[in-house]
């Protein structure tokens, strides 16, 4: 069986999707061995905890600086022999020293089509008050390995969603949200069914 972790700072609807999908079988080979936080309050750990999966909590307060933090996170993931790292509203950047780690398997989602609205600042509301802004006709939810920029890495799937007259940037984060159940579950299988090949920032889903 693979070893997934999965990463979060909050409610965890995300890492729900995963749960749900391992537990039902649509992701095959694999389980998610430990939950992560760097908040000791975030329901996602409950949810793991829930489900019998060990919650990790870890606060970056006792470390010296992130580079510290992150190295330690990944030597409690190597313990666990966890071979993929699934960000889920996980609100803090990874520095080099996780990432060199863990490069090539990490994934994050993020809630809009990459590389559109991205990159710094671009989280939770921000995000779907500039697409609005911006007067896009669509948006939609990415899920995408992890390089060393922020929401630069390889894609790996998008799913889109008309935005519509009237649309608030909460209406249109509830729509993006419902699709991310979806995508997110989807990559992780085609990870779990050794589907995705990557050539240089280019990812390639085989039969
Ligand atoms: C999602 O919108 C995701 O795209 C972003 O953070 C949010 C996490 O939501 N990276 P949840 O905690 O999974 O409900």
């Amino acid at each position: 069986m693979k070893k997934i972790a999965v990463f979060v700072s909050g409610g965890g609807s995300n890492l729900q999707s995963l749960i749900d999908s391992v537990d039902s079988g649509h992701i095959k080979g694999a389980v998610i061995e430990v939950v992560f936080s760097d908040r000791e309050s975030a329901y996602g750990l409950e949810r793991a905890r829930r489900h019998s999966i060990a919650a990790l909590h870890l606060s970056p307060a006792g470390f010296f600086d992130r580079e510290a933090f992150d190295r330690k996170i990944a030597d409690e993931m190597n313990l666990l022999g966890v071979s993929l790292v699934c960000l889920a509203g996980y609100m803090r950047i990874l520095t080099k020293a996780f990432i060199d780690t863990f490069k090539g398997v990490i994934m994050n989602i993020h809630p809009a089509l990459l590389p559109k609205y991205g990159g710094a600042g671009m989280y939770g509301r921000h995000v779907h008050e500039a697409v609005i802004a911006a007067g896009e006709s669509e948006s939609g939810c990415t899920v995408h390995f992890v390089d060393y920029g922020t929401d630069t890495g390889p894609v790996i799937l998008q799913k889109s969603v008309p935005v519509e007259e009237g649309d608030t940037p909460e209406s249109l984060a509830k729509k993006v949200l419902a699709l991310e159940h979806e995508a997110y579950p989807e990559a992780v299988k085609l990870w779990a069914e050794e589907r995705i090949k990557t050539e240089g920032s280019k990812v390639i889903i085989t039969e």
